[in-house]
């Protein structure tokens, strides 16, 4: 069953041996070959299903297995980063879509019940926790690549949003697309990520910037998390940049977001989380106070986006309001830094966005050092980071932020798990969470995940007990 499964544009082209599906196998005779349109996603996922796949699924002979807690903590911190708990030449289990458990092959007790059992041999290979990317923008209408060749040519990020390029131009393209064109190239992001170990992803609203196109935003994001395997969460981050219609009175679309959007957005459920970019030139740090306690009355909790091109007092603001998470944080005060001391904010990290408009990196050494967690995210969108690929991110922290490989590995599973709301479930391999997995390549150690910077070490990814890589791939 595993090879014919093609994400076409437009489509989903599915390619069902009968052999495999009802276990008539080698008939060439009933080899169909089905076409759906987009909606036969949930249908193709059915059949995924049905695939009589073990209950139980065991795994022997792991060189590395990483990130094994036996109870998992919510999030780690300063020195405890660079200790990730490992385990060498192991076997892990797994049973209906959970980790059941894990242990040493030298005190392996032996296989008492074959039934509905597959066994893989990992020998050479690791596994790790799959990527929680708990920063993304990966709806959008279309690329910004016009912009790119404007920075090369010398503009900067902040001159091409001044000129009603940026976050308007995205605004524009994606007021004239389709819902369903949205969830179809979302899709195809998704599948992407996915092959690169990703299993789970905050997406933001952002690109709408109207009460009717946030929600239109909104509600692709949960059309996503019907359509999708990967692990969604959802934040309303209509707050991105100042529409161009309120120019001349910020405070009135303030006003709309707080009295007419969040009660729409609470009443269909359609956010976990509500963020604003905090920034000069976009949203002050009052008016991100007064929508993150209108945000906080409907029960959302706060992700923002601070700190990226000015300190302007948002760190503490943040923190005061109890924000989950403080993102970005290219410029950090000493102020910033020991506000973040003693809390449960999650610093966040894009190392993707300084890479591609050439601006400074997260401080990861003086947050750790500081005693502080960190977690690492792509920031996936078309204008500051056109990249979803936590691998690649990766990388970056460690060759230019400074972090150790054992550090990023902590930071882009259970520090990014706790990022968005979902340690109880993810970033780490302890019994009871999701069986939310990468299995690497065969490596010496967990050191050449950064280190092959660009390439993807991820050989297969399990999502909640599921193998999805060479299920799902793009094009043709
Ligand atoms: O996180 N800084 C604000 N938002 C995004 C950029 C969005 C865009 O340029 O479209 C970011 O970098
Ligand atoms: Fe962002």
């Amino acid at each position: 069953m595993a090879q014919g499964v093609r994400f076409v544009t437009g489509q989903i082209k599915l390619s069902v041996c009968c052999g495999t599906v009802n276990n008539q196998c080698g008939d060439q005779q009933n080899k169909e070959e089905l076409q759906w349109d987009i909606h036969g996603v949930r249908l193709l996922r059915a059949i995924l299903q049905q695939e009589s796949r073990p209950m139980k699924v065991l795994f022997k002979n792991i060189r590395v297995l990483a990130g094994v807690h036996d109870s998992s903590p919510d999030y780690v911190s300063g020195a405890a980063m660079a200790d990730l708990p490992v385990m060498e030449d192991a076997w892990l289990a797994v049973e209906d879509g959970l980790i059941a458990d894990y242990g040493k092959m030298s005190e392996w007790p032996g296989i008492s019940d074959w039934r509905e059992l597959e066994v893989i041999d990992a020998e050479g290979k690791c596994i790790l926790p799959g990527w929680c990317d708990s920063h993304t923008h990966l709806v959008f209408a279309g690329s910004r690549a016009g912009e790119f060749t404007d920075r090369i040519r010398g503009l900067t990020y902040e001159q091409i949003a001044a000129k009603g390029g940026g976050i308007l131009n995205s605004a524009r393209l994606l007021r004239d697309t389709p819902e369903e064109t949205l969830v179809e190239s979302a899709l195809q992001r998704l599948n992407t990520i996915m092959m690169q170990g990703t299993v789970a992803v905050e997406i933001k609203s952002g690109y709408g910037l109207t009460t009717e196109s946030e929600l239109k935003m909104l509600r692709v994001i949960r059309r996503l998390k019907e359509l999708h395997s990967l692990t969604i969460q959802s934040t309303l981050l209509a707050a991105h940049a100042i529409p161009e219609h309120y120019k001349a009175n910020p405070d009135a679309y303030v006003d709309e977001i707080i009295t007419t959007l969040l009660p729409r957005v609470a009443e269909e459920q359609l956010a976990d989380f509500i963020d604003v970019f905090c920034e000069t030139n976009y949203f002050t740090v009052e008016q991100m106070e007064r929508i993150l306690e209108a945000g906080a009355k409907y029960g959302l909790s706060a992700k923002v986006h601070v700190n990226q091109f000015n300190a302007i007092g948002a760190v503490s603001a943040a923190v005061k309001h109890q924000a989950l998470s403080v993102d970005h944080l290219e410029v950090l005060t000493e102020e910033d830094l020991q506000a973040l001391k003693g809390t449960r904010t999650m610093p966040v990290g894009l190392p993707g966005c300084s890479l591609f408009i050439r601006i400074p990196y997260t401080p990861a050494r003086r947050i750790i050092d500081a005693g502080l967690p960190l977690a690492l995210a792509t920031d996936f969108n078309p204008g500051s980071a056109p990249s979803g690929n936590m691998n690649l991110v990766n990388s970056l922290a460690c060759i230019h932020m400074g972090m150790l490989p054992a550090e990023v590995i902590q930071a882009s599973t259970l520090n990014g798990a706790y990022a968005m709301g979902l340690s109880q479930s993810h970033g780490t391999i302890t019994p009871g969470k999701e069986a939310s997995f990468i299995i690497t390549r065969k490596m010496q150690s967990l050191d050449e995940i950064p280190y092959y910077f660009g390439d993807n070490p991820v050989e297969e990814v399990w999502v909640k007990g599921t193998r999805v890589t060479g299920l799902e791939t793009r094009g043709e």
